[in-house]
């Protein structure tokens, strides 16, 4: 069996062929670089882009794979949550498809693609394990005790972790996303150099709280600027370790009163090499098992859309023309 998995819910075009079994067949992402002027992804464009790009995605990845058309058996689409204007263009295209092809087609909630994007690693998930997420819309801490069962158990009360990385970099001038730029200056600037807040970081709960600390770099920034004294790379890195030191030590305090013995991690921030370092460090020295999903399926892709709806085929689910989209809505509540 086949499957193509397509992924619109922000700024990336992504899709991919996946065979259960065999794994990933290929994959072909048109990222939108068109958002970088502005710093942020700007809703009405991205929607637009991909009304272009998501037909020569489709045909070029089907050249790179040398797949007929008819060789594809069934279809998934993140159907939510998202920008609701770039996820009605991919489930339109997705119905479209479905319905010329005559194959079924299931919707599948963006998280859920990202926390089982750890599978295409090669191996099932653990249970019960806690997963963190962390991208440029979500920053939450799920127990999972079974499959399918994702209890929610932290959640950001401001920006992201993703966003927070964005907004940092773009107060340094450092581009978008300001992910991969932040992580790029920072591995030449001293982590200890500022002392940037650590929010939230009482023990009786798992939220998280980023704005705070967007607005100590924007303080930092332009008292450092006034006096000539601003060492980009030092603020980076200073406000990573930041971001980092919160991150770990929810999800270690997480598994340990869940009790246990494997983390994951899931989405865009969890390409963060000091992230994966500094989680795996802490991980290690308490005997958990920790895990993180491959470099090219951290970031959105059709792949983990293709393998997230595998499930739902199985069980001969096909919601046909009736999909719908969603802002928002929790994991497995649909
Ligand atoms: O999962 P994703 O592709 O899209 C959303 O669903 O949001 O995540 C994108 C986010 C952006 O905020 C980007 O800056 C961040 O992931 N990101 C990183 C890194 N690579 C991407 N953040 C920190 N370090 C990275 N290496
Ligand atoms: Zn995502």
């Amino acid at each position: 069996m086949t499957i193509l998995g397509i992924e619109t819910s922000c700024d990336d075009t992504s899709l991919a062929l996946y065979a259960p079994g065999r794994g990933v067949i290929g994959m072909q992402t048109a990222a939108q670089l068109v958002h970088e002027e502005f710093g942020g992804v700007v809703p009405e464009i991205a929607s637009r882009q991909h009304v272009k790009t998501l037909l020569p995605v489709y045909t070029t990845l089907l050249r790179k794979t040398k797949t007929r058309p008819s060789e594809i058996h069934a279809v998934g689409v993140s159907n939510g949550p998202g920008l609701v204007g770039s996820l009605l263009v991919g489930v339109g295209f997705a119905k479209s498809l479905a319905y010329g092809l005559g194959v079924p087609i299931v919707g599948v909630h963006h998280l859920e693609a990202h926390i089982l994007s750890n599978e295409l690693a090669g191996q099932p998930l653990s249970f019960p394990c806690v997963v963190l997420v962390v991208s440029g819309g979500h920053t939450m801490l799920f127990h999972i005790p079974a499959p399918g069962t994702y209890q929610l158990v932290g959640s950001t009360r401001d920006d992201a972790a993703g966003e927070a990385f964005d907004k940092i970099a773009k107060l340094l001038g450092l581009g978008f996303p300001g992910g991969p730029a932040i992580q790029q200056a920072a591995s030449n600037g001293d982590a200890a150099a500022i002392t940037f807040p650590r929010a939230m970081r009482g023990k009786g709960h798992y939220d998280f709280s980023f704005s705070g600390l967007k607005t100590a770099v924007r303080l930092h920034v332009e008292a450092a600027v006034a006096s000539g004294g601003l060492v980009v790379e030092d603020v980076a890195a200073s406000a990573q370790e930041a971001i980092v030191d919160v991150l770990v030590e929810k999800t270690i305090h997480c598994a340990q009163s869940h009790d246990v013995g494997d983390v994951y991690i899931a989405g865009g921030v969890a390409a963060n090499a000091r992230l994966r370092e500094r989680l795996a460090g802490a991980c290690s020295q308490r005997s958990i098992n920790y895990h993180a999903p491959l470099l090219e399926y951290c970031m959105d892709n059709g792949a983990m859309v293709a393998l997230a709806a595998h499930a739902r085929l199985a069980e001969g689910r096909d919601d046909r023309l009736d999909l719908d989209v969603f802002a928002r809505g929790p994991v497995g509540g649909r």
